[in-house]
């Protein structure tokens, strides 16, 4: 089966205390089996991974050619800030889809700004656990072109 890994970034292991407002109270465990299930819904096998840290991201970036057939990424604050994390998705022969649960272009300015989403085949922004669905959907319909 083909696989497809979802790259969870900073701050996201809080989901479901984590300034519930604006992210709502899906837990990552909720969204790791709601991707899972869905993933074998259409035929693929979902891996999660979080982390905090922007090394580990972009170690796990570096490995997935040849495990994986697309990265869904929500690299958090990273989006904002972080050129290695775009340097690393550049850097690999494989297709990522950003996703973000809030609408970041309804945030902050800072938010405003993704210095990760250009090297990306594209963005979700603003669905909730949703915007991984539609990253995981996106990323099928790449795969299947
Ligand atoms: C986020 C949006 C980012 O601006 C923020 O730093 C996050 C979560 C989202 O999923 O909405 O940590 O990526």
């Amino acid at each position: 089966m083909k696989k497809i890994l979802i790259i969870h970034g900073p701050n996201l292991n809080l989901l479901g205390t984590r300034e519930q407002s604006i992210y709502g109270d899906a837990t990552l465990e909720d969204i790791r089996k709601m991707t899972v299930e869905y993933g074998i819904s259409i035929g693929y096998e979902v891996d999660n991974i979080q982390s905090n840290s922007e090394s580990e991201i972009i170690d796990a970036i570096h490995a997935s050619p040849g495990t994986y057939a697309g990265v869904v990424i929500n690299p958090g604050a990273f989006t904002h800030t972080s050129y290695a994390i775009r340097d690393a998705i550049a850097a690999v022969d494989v297709h990522f889809v950003e996703v973000h649960l809030s609408n970041i272009y309804s945030r902050e300015e800072f938010r405003h700004i993704s210095v990760t989403a250009p090297v990306c085949s594209g963005q979700i922004s603003g669905f909730g656990p949703d915007s991984y669905i539609l990253g995981i959907e996106a990323l099928k319909r790449l795969l299947q072109k």
